[in-house]
């Protein structure tokens, strides 16, 4: 096949990132600008802010990105950009400077899905490390701060198809994890932070009901051809974890850790620590291993209704120590082969989006340049 260099370019939520990946394989650059600091102070990401730092930051990324790769604009074969789903200005911020940048050199530019970007990051390591070999279907889980998606993907000669078989009815599992931190006064994002420190408590000290992270819609689990579906739910979930909190008479004390680490620049493990009682510590751990195991149980048992050969776990919570070597020895347990991509390719980056362009750039499948963002953009259908 032949060799291609893209640059891909990812502005769908809170970083900028851009990155040059050669034939879907090999990464040259990936660089991410995070804009974790701007949003902090809110306790989640603010739409008008992040428009704002993607303008600042996406000449600089893009610039750092073709130094590291040692290329020039001039030498790439392709652009990538995300199309959607994410924030509408933040995606408008990436395909405008992406169209003007592919019309101004001349290059075809392709359009992808940041969730079909998230599922590339994973057979771009896979690739890079010389594992060419991925038996389908492929189950992949895309579970992030925005998303709680199951896929069913194919390798078909024309590309990649997907076909969705659950995802959440209310909460991602990642905005979940963001929910609880910000109501127990641990800043933001939640994700990295509730997973450190639930190696400090108790996991098994509150237990969460089932019927708090079930969707109450029990009837609708078959999509309209009667296949099995495996959605999910976690609203219920951070409800609970915030009558436990009122009903434990925990509120005075959260509100102090609010204060003590909004005071810190950058908290260290030991500062989180030192601001939380051993009932919060297991109160977060039973949160964590609550939602650990949904991921988990639905996630294989979709893969045994639809014979899943292969199982691809990625998005931001794919980063979470729990949940990886849960589903490493659950899925071990099945004979189900897992793969997950590698920490900084969980979280949102360009190399995945440079990735996935790369079969359509082997197909020609180029954007027209009047398309725009698409804050819902759905995965095409097998
Ligand atoms: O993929 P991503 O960077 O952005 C979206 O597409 O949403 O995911 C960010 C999400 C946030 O909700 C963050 O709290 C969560 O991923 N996250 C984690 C961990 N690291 C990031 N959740 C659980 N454990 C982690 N270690
Ligand atoms: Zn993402």
């Amino acid at each position: 096949m032949p060799d291609a260099h893209i640059l891909g370019i990812e502005s769908s939520c809170d970083e900028t990132g851009a990155a040059v990946v050669r034939s879907g394989e090999k990464i040259l650059s990936n660089v991410v600008f995070s804009q974790i600091a701007t949003h902090q102070p809110y306790g989640g990401v603010v739409p008008e802010l992040a428009s704002r730092e993607h303008l600042r930051a996406i000449v600089p990324v893009v610039r750092q990105a073709l130094k590291d790769a040692g290329l020039t604009y001039r030498s790439l074969d392709a652009l990538a950009v995300t199309q959607g789903p994410g924030l509408a200005g933040a995606l408008l911020v990436g395909i405008s400077y992406a169209k003007a940048l592919a019309f101004a050199l001349e290059k075809p530019l392709i359009a992808v899905n940041h969730l079909e970007g998230h599922i590339h990051a994973v057979l771009l390591e896979e690739r890079q490390k010389g594992n060419h070999e991925v038996n389908f279907p492929v189950l992949a889980l895309v579970v992030s701060g925005g998303h709680t998606h199951l896929y069913l993907a194919e390798q078909k000669s024309e590309g990649w198809s997907y076909r969705n078989i659950g995802h959440t009815r209310d909460d991602a599992a990642g905005e979940a994890f963001d929910k609880v931190a910000k109501l127990l006064g641990l800043g933001y994002p939640g994700g990295p932070i509730i997973d450190r420190l639930s190696t400090h408590g108790d996991a098994s000290s509150v237990k969460f009901v089932t019927a708090q992270i079930k969707h109450q819609d029990r009837k609708d689990r078959h999509d309209a051809e009667g296949r099995p579906r495996f959605d999910f739910s976690y609203s219920g979930i951070k409800t609970a974890v915030l009558r436990y909190v009122e009903t434990h008479n925990l509120k005075a004390s959260t509100e102090q850790r609010r204060r003590t680490l909004s005071a810190i620049t950058k908290p260290t493990l030991d500062d989180y620590l030192a601001a939380c009682d051993l009932e919060t510590l297991n109160l977060v751990a039973s949160f964590q291993r609550a939602v650990v195991e949904d991921l988990i149980e639905k996630t294989l048992a979709a893969a045994r209704t639809y014979d899943a050969a292969t199982l691809f776990v990625t998005g931001g919570v794919a980063a979470n120590n729990e949940l990886r070597q849960r589903f490493e020895s659950d899925a071990a347990q099945d004979g189900l082969p897992v793969f997950f991509p590698s920490r900084p390719l969980s979280t949102d980056n360009a190399a995945m989006i440079a990735a996935a362009a790369y079969p359509k750039w082997l197909s020609r499948d180029f954007a027209a340049l009047d398309f725009s963002a698409e804050a819902s953009l759905p995965l095409q259908k097998l």
